[in-house]
């Protein structure tokens, strides 16, 4: 883990293009830089969330993480909007979502995309979800799963850690962690380009720098590293995060996970645990990937979503 931050700034060096166009490893099919779906918006308690919405039939509800958006998910949607109604929501304060004055923290985030199900009145989801929105979609599927069809994982928060390493440390260094994250914005010019293996082009740094171009707007970047369960802090999500692994282990719902080579969250041997304790678990390899996989292999993703979608 530690080894892996080191090479967050030699990882923007390997990016590899084809006249600006980014290609998949697996399979050398391009890899759109751009969103062409329709902005929807929908209020959540007093504030606005933005989504996609494309397809038709269940919905098939996709949650991101830190500092992504629906962006992460442009390649993926196709592929699900041909077999049910893909929505991709933007969390509370990132994307184009509003930015309320609240705390950001994980209970929060959960509360605002009950809300969103809610307000969009989603019933029989499968959720695919990702770094902290899997941390949501646990926890809502836990609490609400009479409402959820299926689950679709990846790099996933499922179970609490010792250490992030020496980074994350500094992350959740108040002053330090603050001046790295709101005032340098490491977390969207490090953290994010050096956790996809092929790095991201400029037209994709765009994308994801924009809704963050002022410090007062990263609050929420600079929550989530704060909100991770590590050693037992902090105690709020640390406990609702063992409580939904309880939840998940006994869950007999359809599970898919992608895994890949090396990964950060889902290492191998996180991968043999999850394939160990939980049950209707399904497992598929895209080969190389950090953390943002979605970056490096999003049609091998969403071509193994919309087969196992098929077979639920
Ligand atoms: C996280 O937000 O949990 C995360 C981001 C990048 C790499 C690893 C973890």
């Amino acid at each position: 883990m530690k080894h892996y931050f080191s090479r967050f700034i030699t990882a923007l060096s390997s990016l590899f293009l084809l006249q600006g166009q980014a290609v998949g490893q697996a399979d050398n099919k391009p890899i759109s830089a751009d969103f062409p779906y329709q902005a929807h918006f929908v209020e959540v308690l007093g504030s606005r969330m933005h989504y996609v919405d494309e397809g038709q039939g269940d919905p098939i509800l996709f949650l991101h993480g830190n500092p992504t958006s629906s962006y992460l998910w442009r390649n993926i949607i196709p592929y699900a909007a041909e077999h049910g109604r893909a929505i991709a929501v933007d969390l509370i304060g990132m994307g184009k979502s509003d930015k309320p004055d609240i705390e950001y923290s994980f209970l929060d985030h959960v509360r605002y995309i009950e809300g969103f199900i809610e307000a969009l009145n989603l019933q029989n989801i499968t959720l695919v979800i990702h770094d902290w929105g899997s941390g949501i979609g646990f926890q809502y599927a836990s609490q609400h799963e009479d409402n959820v069809r299926a689950i679709a994982f990846m790099e996933a928060i499922y179970r609490e850690r010792d250490s992030m390493g020496a980074l994350f440390d500094q992350f959740r260094t108040p002053e330090t962690g603050w001046q790295l994250l709101v005032e340098q914005n490491v977390f969207i010019e490090q953290v994010l380009p050096g956790s996809v293996v092929r790095g991201l082009t400029e037209e994709e740094m765009t994308a994801y720098r924009a809704p963050f171009l002022e410090p007062s707007s990263r609050k929420p970047i600079w929550k989530w590293p704060n909100e991770l369960p590590l050693g037992g802090h902090p105690a709020e999500t640390v406990a609702a995060i063992n409580a939904y692994q309880g939840w998940l282990v006994n869950s007999s719902l359809p599970k898919l996970l992608f895994t890949a080579e090396p990964g950060v969250l889902i290492t191998p041997q996180d991968a043999d645990w999850l394939r160990q304790n939980l049950k209707n678990l399904r497992v598929v390899d895209i080969g190389p990937g950090r953390h943002y996989i979605q970056e490096d292999n999003p049609h091998k993703i969403g071509e193994e979503l919309a087969r196992w979608y098929q077979s639920l």
